[in-house]
């Protein structure tokens, strides 16, 4: 219902401006990512690109910085793939940056062949998932002193098809590439909403949010009759514009301030799954990423 009640929406547009401000985007070098970049430094904040190949991201940089007109946009190494790689990003940012107003948790693998991180963990809830909660974590203290701050986990409408496989987590046993993903980003708006609990009173709030059905390189690894049902639908896809504006009404819009730990689709509240609601699993995944992470974190 509220799906309907959004497509008959007015598209959501906002002059609000970011001067002061500091944004983390990761996978920002393409997709949404890229046209979020572009947006929020037109918008007058600090951007950061952190970003795992240094030639595409000194590409897309040029191309953020010629269309935003900002010069305050910079692309650093983060490899969500290699915890070696997250904690070196991590404290570069801590070192470097006297403030972190907007952490973005955009990048993504989609449905690929089986295969695992530098530290053994499946490619898709490592990435997706224990990626970038490390990252967070490792970022907390920083975001916490940046207050009024925002971080934003771009999740998707497949996380209603997903469950956590608590046993399993990376798949070991049995790899569905689909179930992995869909895992993954059902990680995604559980870790958001548990988040959120955990930052009660510090004035961080979260949000997790579906971007929308997007032409972009995230269908790289789609083959056989999914790619042929993505060709179908691709007449009814968003442009990657298009699909950057819930990650942008998550990080700017003013009447979010109070609001943490919900989920949006089409710049509005949107309805998850309610496996995405289960706040004992959402223990229990925080738990066990904490473990498979070797961190503390209450
Ligand atoms: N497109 C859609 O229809 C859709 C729908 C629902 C949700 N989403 C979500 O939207 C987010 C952005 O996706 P997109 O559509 O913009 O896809 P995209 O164009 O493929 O962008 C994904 C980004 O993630 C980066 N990335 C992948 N693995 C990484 C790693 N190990 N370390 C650091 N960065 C890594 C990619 O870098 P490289 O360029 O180096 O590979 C790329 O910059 C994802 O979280 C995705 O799940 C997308």
């Amino acid at each position: 219902m509220q799906a309907v009640r959004n497509m008959f929406r007015a598209a959501w547009t906002s002059a609000e401006r970011l001067e002061g401000k500091t944004v983390v985007i990761t996978g920002a070098n393409t997709g949404i990512g890229k046209e979020t970049a572009i947006d929020l430094a037109k918008r007058g904040a600090k951007v950061i690109m952190a970003c795992r190949d240094m030639d595409r991201a000194q590409a897309a940089m040029k191309e953020v910085v010629e269309s935003s007109g900002s010069q305050q946009v910079t692309c650093m190494r983060l490899d969500l793939a290699d915890s070696k790689s997250i904690r070196e990003f991590a404290e570069a940012i801590n070192k470097g940056e006297p403030q972190l107003n907007i952490l973005i948790n955009n990048a993504g693998v989609m449905v690929c062949p089986y295969g695992k991180t530098a530290d053994g963990f499946e490619m898709q809830i490592g990435v997706n998932h224990l990626g970038h909660f490390l990252l967070t974590h490792l970022l907390i203290d920083l975001i916490k002193r940046s207050a009024p701050a925002r971080i934003i986990t771009v999740s998707s409408m497949a996380h209603s098809f997903g469950s956590i496989n608590l046993e399993d987590i990376n798949s070991e046993k049995s790899y569905n590439k689909s179930g992995a993903y869909s895992q993954s980003k059902l990680a995604n708006v559980l870790f958001n909403r548990l988040l959120a609990k955990k930052l009660e009173g510090t004035g961080v709030t979260t949000y997790s949010l579906h971007p929308g059905v997007i032409q972009t390189d995230l269908w790289r690894h789609l083959s056989g009759p999914q790619r042929f049902v993505m060709k179908m639908v691709s007449p009814f896809t968003k442009s990657p514009v298009q699909g950057a504006q819930t990650t942008i009404y998550c990080a700017v819009e003013p009447s979010l301030e109070k609001e943490s730990g919900g989920y949006y689709s089409d710049c509005a509240p949107a309805s998850c799954s309610a496996a995405a609601k289960d706040d004992d699993m959402a223990q229990k995944l925080w738990e066990l990423s904490c473990q498979l992470l070797s961190i503390t974190w209450e």
